[in-house]
C-alpha cells in the first residue's frame, strides 16, 4: 500500500502543502524589503506552514538574509525569551559553532553572555544572562541583530510563532514599549510575528494607543478555497492511484468548512478507508471515525462550560442572528444581555467561537458537528450522492 498523501499533526511546507500562492508571494516580498509583517489566523488553519515554507524560501534566494524561526508556545518569562531571542540569533549568524562562542566578545559590550555548547553543538548551544544584569540591559540583547548585521554585513529576518503569549508575562507593557523603541530603529532586521489568539494579537498591533501600532503590515489570514481544496484532493488521490468523485471529493472541503487541518485529516481517513474508487461510504465511515477520534478532546471543552454557555452555542450553531434580542435570551436561556456578552468573550477567548463578517461562527467545524448531534440529534452523514 502507498504512504497517505495527506498530512495533519505537523507543519506541512513541502509534501502536503497546497495553495498560498500569493500569501506566500507577499510575505516573501515583505520580508526581503524589510515590511515588518503580522499574520493572523486562527489556530490549525496554516500560519505556521506557511512562514515556515517563506523562510526556506528566503534561505534559498536570499544570500544575504538570515533567518531565526521560533516559538513562544513554551516560554514563560521575558528572561527565558530573551535567552532564547540571542541564542538563536547566534546561531543564525554563522554556520560555524566556533563562531558562536566568539560572539560573547565580539557583539556584546555592556552585558557577558554566558555561552555553553554540549555534545551535539548544533543542538546543545545555549546562552544565558545574569539576571539582574539582564534587567539593566535588555535593549542590548534586543538590539544584537542589528549589532550582527552591521559587523557581518548581513540582514536578519526574525519570524516569531504564538508571539501573543508574550502579554502574559508580568509588567508586559513595559518590556512592549521597549521592543518597540529598539526593533523600530533597526534598519537591517524584519520581524514575521505571528499567532493564533487573534483577539490578544489585534490588540498587540491595532490599537492606536499600543506602542507595536503601525509596526507593519498586519496579514489576516484566510482559509483555502473550496475549489482549490478540491483540486489538491482529486490531485492527491490521483497522484497514489486512487480516484475520488468530484461530487464526493467537494465535500471534504464542504463538511470541514475549508479548516485546514481538519481537511487533511477527512482525507487521510477516506483516503485509508477507500479501495481503487472512492465510495460515499468511505467518505461516511471517515467522518465518523474522526469524530469518534475527536470526541474526547470535546467532551472536555463542554465539561468547563456552564449552562448559559452551552445554551449560548445552541444559538450560534442554529445561526441565531441577534444574540442579545430578548427572543433569543428568552427561548434559548441565555440568562441577562450582560451575561451574553460576558459568555461571548469566555467562548472567544477559548477559541470556541469568533466573529466573521459580522456574525458569530464556531471555530471548529467537527466539533460543530459533533455537537449539533448531541443537542439536536443531527445525524451529520451524508445520505445522498
Ligand atoms: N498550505 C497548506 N496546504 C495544505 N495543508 C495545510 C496548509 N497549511 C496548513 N495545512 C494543514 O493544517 C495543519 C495545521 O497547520 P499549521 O501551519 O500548524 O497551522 P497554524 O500555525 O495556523 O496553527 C497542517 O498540519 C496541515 O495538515
Ligand atoms: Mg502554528
Amino acid at each position: 500500500m502507498s504512504k497517505t498523501p495527506f498530512i495533519y499533526g505537523n507543519t506541512v511546507s513541502f509534501s502536503g502543502f497546497t495553495n498560498r500562492e500569493k500569501d506566500r508571494e507577499k510575505l516573501f516580498r515583505n520580508l526581503t524589503n524589510g515590511i515588518n509583517s503580522m499574520l493572523i489566523s486562527p489556530r490549525r488553519w496554516g500560519k505556521s506552514s506557511l512562514v515556515e515554507r517563506v523562510v526556506s524560501d528566503l534561505n534559498k534566494n536570499e544570500s544575504d538574509i538570515r533567518t531565526v524561526s521560533f516559538d513562544l508556545f513554551s516560554v514563560s518569562s521575558e528572561n527565558e525569551f530573551l535567552e532564547l531571542f540571542a541564542q538563536e540569533v547566534i546561531k543564525a549568524s554563522s554556520s560555524k559553532w566556533q563562531d558562536w562562542l566568539k560572539s560573547g566578545k565580539e557583539f556584546f559590550q555592556v552585558i557577558t553572555p554566558k555561552l555553553s555548547l554540549g555534545i551535539d553543538p548544533a543542538t546543545d548551544f545555549s546562552v544565558g544572562f545574569d539576571w539582574e544584569e539582564l534587567k539593566k540591559h535588555k535593549n542590548e540583547i534586543l538590539n544584537l541583530p542589528e549589532t550582527i548585521a552591521k559587523k557581518k554585513n548581513i540582514r536578519f529576518v526574525i519570524c516569531l510563532d504564538e508571539f501573543q503569549n508574550l502579554a502574559t508575562f508580568d509588567n508586559f507593557s513595559a518590556f512592549e514599549k521597549k521592543m518597540r523603541a529598539v526593533w523600530q530603529r533597526q534598519k537591517l532586521v524584519t520581524y514575521c510575528l505571528f499567532g493564533s489568539k487573534r483577539h490578544m494579537m489585534t490588540d498587540i498591533f491595532n490599537n492606536p494607543s499600543k506602542p507595536f501600532y503601525r509596526f507593519g503590515d498586519i496579514i489576516m489570514l484566510q482559509k483555502i478555497t473550496t475549489a482549490k481544496w478540491l483540486d489538491f484532493i482529486e490531485m492527491s488521490f490521483a497522484s497514489t492511484n486512487k480516484f475520488i468523485a468530484k461530487e464526493i471529493a467537494i465535500k471534504i472541503p464542504q463538511l470541514m468548512k475549508n479548516h485546514s487541518w481538519y481537511v487533511q485529516q477527512l482525507s487521510h481517513y477516506t483516503w485509508q478507508n477507500s479501495g481503487k474508487t472512492v465510495k460515499l461510504k468511505d467518505l461516511n465511515d471517515a467522518l465518523e471515525e474522526l469524530i469518534f477520534t475527536n470526541t474526547p478532546l470535546y467532551q472536555k471543552e463542554i465539561e468547563s462550560l456552564n449552562h448559559s454557555q452551552i445554551n449560548l452555542m445552541k444559538a450560534i450553531a442554529k445561526g441565531e442572528p441577534q444574540l442579545s434580542s430578548m427572543t433569543t435570551i428568552e427561548s434559548y436561556r441565555l440568562g441577562t444581555s450582560a451575561s451574553v456578552v460576558k459568555n461571548k468573550r469566555i467562548l472567544i477567548n477559548n477559541d470556541i467561537i469568533d466573529k466573521f463578517e459580522g456574525s458569530y461562527e464556531f471555530l471548529d467545524p467537527a466539533f460543530e458537528l459533533w455537537f449539533c448531534k448531541l443537542f439536536f440529534g443531527k445525524n451529520f452523514k451524508i445520505l445522498n450522492e
